[in-house]
């Protein structure tokens, strides 16, 4: 074996592979970090937006403006996701996967740039508008990342090296947290540096991908680029022979090339399709409906309202809990079915939240309630960490359905839960306990286990269940893909 190589999982990992991992969930960690980085500086910015009222209208902005702007400012980030998640399909097909992740990174500059001169322009609406520009790059390395990491990952590695998308979101939130501490950058002078420093991975990622290879797959089955397709094959595994695996390709490319192309509403009406896309969609419903990113964006003050010391310092907790179980995950994955997996995330999930309600409700009377709330905080995070938060991500790759609907209940948890919060008190984790039941109760009769499982038993599984005639889910889900299996 040359030197610099891995074995895993019988797998060689070769050099280009790790690279174009590492230089793929780039993207990954610029998302976390857009996620996670206006939380702790909330109030501080809130200061700087009333200052910025004070110095045009002469009068304090009203509370309710204020609240306004600010979810403004959170949510419109996954108004852009939602944007352009619905585009991946297209540009990726368009550009390939590599082009599209470079200039995907143009989002990048110009959203960090909005966002790292808004104080000095005295503008909200720049802030406004370079959340709304980095959430359209978001949306796109949402979708880019998993599909180019799930493209060039030897099968055997899929699933492992799949997961790494979701390590590096976490690992972003954490770092943004991190430095969102007030004597790091979270203070009133450094915090444009904070948010423009969205920059940085952009730059790498830009520095790195011209050495990273094109997928073949896309080269092979879309391109129809044999020659290229092959050599990117010989790169990637380190091997000279690699006629199994362009076997594999072929046979995809037949079968795709055997099928019509459905549109969005036919998905929706045939029932041959109308199984898997619902699943689907409903994978990432319970992933953001879950609640998750009310803590990721809002934990500051849910900590300072439960009566938490350092409420900044629990944000940070609850980052290194988010990143510790995503490892967890990683290694239960392979172990552990993704449904059961699934599973016991939303059912931990759940109770957790009903204890933080608990825990909120008595806290008046008893006031080491606040430790009972933040241990419930940080066991939510943990149990989305072991099934809701990375599983769902395996099919935003195949299905631009999925990515969309993923973005579109991120914007309306980040709208809408401030007000809700407001409206219910302590009781408004209630709701995501409700929903979190409604998805177990549905991932339990709807969606079958398929570890191990071959497309033609995954076929014949949903078959028996969907009254219509046999499916081929391959077309959109690529279910015989390990990656996508639940
Ligand atoms: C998942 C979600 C994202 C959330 C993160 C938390 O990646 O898609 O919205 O913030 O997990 O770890």
């Amino acid at each position: 074996m040359p030197a610099g190589f891995q074995q895993l999982g019988g797998e060689t990992v070769t050099g280009t592979l790790a690279l174009s991992v590492f230089t793929a969930v780039l993207g990954s960690l610029e998302f976390g970090y857009n996620i996670g980085v206006i939380n702790a500086p909330q109030k501080i910015i809130e200061e700087d937006y009333n200052a910025t009222w004070v110095h045009r209208y002469g009068q304090p902005i009203p509370t309710g403006t204020l609240t306004s702007l600010w979810s403004l400012s959170v949510a419109i980030f996954s108004i852009g996701g939602m944007l352009s998640s619905f585009c991946v399909g297209f540009i990726s097909e368009w550009l390939g996967r590599r082009k599209a992740m470079l200039i995907n990174n143009l989002f990048a500059f110009i959203g960090g740039s909005l966002m790292g001169l808004s104080k000095l322009c005295r503008s909200f609406e720049m802030m406004i508008l370079g959340r709304f520009i980095i959430g359209a790059y978001c949306g796109l390395a949402s979708g880019l990342t998993p599909m180019y990491v799930g493209e060039i990952a030897p099968t055997s590695l899929r699933g492992a090296l799949g997961t790494l998308h979701q390590l590096a979101i976490v690992t972003g939130i954490l770092i943004a947290q991190i430095l969102g501490l007030e004597s790091l950058l979270g203070s009133e002078d450094l915090w444009p540096v904070l948010l423009g420093l969205t920059v940085v991975p952009t730059v790498l990622q830009m520095s790195l991908l011209p050495f990273c290879p094109e997928s073949p797959r896309f080269l092979y089955i879309i391109r129809c680029q044999e020659h290229h397709a092959k050599s990117g094959l010989r790169r990637l595994t380190g091997r000279q022979e690699v006629g199994d695996m362009l076997a594999e390709m072929k046979e995809e490319k037949r079968r795709m090339d055997m099928e019509r192309k459905v549109s969005i509403a036919e998905l929706f009406r045939s029932p041959l399709y109308r199984q898997p896309v619902v699943i689907s969609i409903m994978l990432q419903l319970s992933q953001q409906l879950s609640g998750i990113n009310a803590i990721f964006y809002y934990s500051t003050s849910i900590f300072m309202k439960a009566g938490v010391q350092s409420p900044v310092y629990a944000t940070i907790g609850a980052g290194v809990v988010n990143c510790a179980f995503t490892v967890v995950s990683l290694f239960l994955v392979e172990r552990m079915g993704r449904r059961t997996l699934h599973m016991l995330g939303l059912a931990g999930m759940c109770i957790c939240a009903v204890i933080m309600t608990m825990a909120l409700a008595l806290l008046d009377s008893v006031p080491w309630m606040s430790y009972i709330s933040m241990l419930s905080i940080f066991g939510f995070v943990a149990f989305f960490e072991v099934g809701p938060g990375p599983i769902p991500w395996f099919f935003v790759a195949a299905m631009a359905v999925a990515g969309c609907s993923n973005w579109t209940a991120n914007f309306i948890i980040g709208m809408c839960f401030q007000y809700v919060a407001d409206l219910c008190g302590p009781y408004v984790f209630l709701i995501f306990a409700a929903l979190l039941l409604f998805f177990l109760i549905f991932t339990f009769f709807r969606v079958p286990e398929t570890r191990g499982k071959t497309f033609d038993q995954i076929s014949a599984n949903f078959h028996q269940r969907s009254a219509g005639g046999m499916m081929d889910m391959d077309m959109d889900m690529d279910m015989d893909k390990p990656s996508t299996e639940l």
